[in-house]
């Protein structure tokens, strides 16, 4: 017989507190899209291979899917949902409008997350740069070019 034990994790969320009963195991990409109803947050591969899982968590870039909730405790975790203030897209989400870089939007989020990371942490010099950064995000529908686009003209917007 298995048994199943819960602990109790305290996740900060884009900026809300949650406490969740969760087995060890269970990862943050599965906690919060199952557990709290935060599906911005997509689960292409579950193995670390996509990039649409893409969240931060204290400013820094993780894949979800390779991240236990657990892990994730006491941490500032940002998702998707918690890019937009107070009804205004960031200016990565508005770039990606503009751009038309995305078609299905699976990958989006996860793009777009790691835009932001991208361009936070300096590695949006060039479009080359730009690619080498974002080349975990996979998009099955080859909008490359204008996601390169748009991350470039928010990281313009950004110096500007
Ligand atoms: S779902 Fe996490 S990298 Fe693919
Ligand atoms: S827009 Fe469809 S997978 Fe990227």
């Amino acid at each position: 017989m298995t048994s199943k034990t819960t602990i109790p994790v305290h996740l900060d969320i884009n900026g809300q507190h949650h406490t969740l009963e969760l087995e060890p195991r269970v990862t943050l990409l599965d906690a919060l899209r199952d557990r709290l109803g935060l599906t911005g947050t997509k689960k292409g591969c579950d193995h670390g291979q996509c990039g649409a899982c893409t969240v931060h968590v204290d400013g820094e870039r993780v894949l979800a899917c390779l991240t236990l909730a657990a892990q994730a405790e006491g941490r500032a975790i940002t998702t998707i949902e918690g890019l937009a203030r107070e009804g205004e897209l960031h200016p990565v989400q508005a770039a990606f409008l503009e751009q038309d870089a995305f078609q299905c939007g699976y990958c989006t989020p996860g793009q777009i997350m790691s835009a932001v990371a991208c361009i936070r942490e300096g590695h949006a010099g060039s479009d080359e740069e730009i690619r080498e950064y974002m080349a975990g995000n996979l998009c099955r529908c080859g909008a490359y070019p204008h996601i390169v686009a748009a991350v470039r003209q928010a990281a313009l917007e950004a110096a500007s």
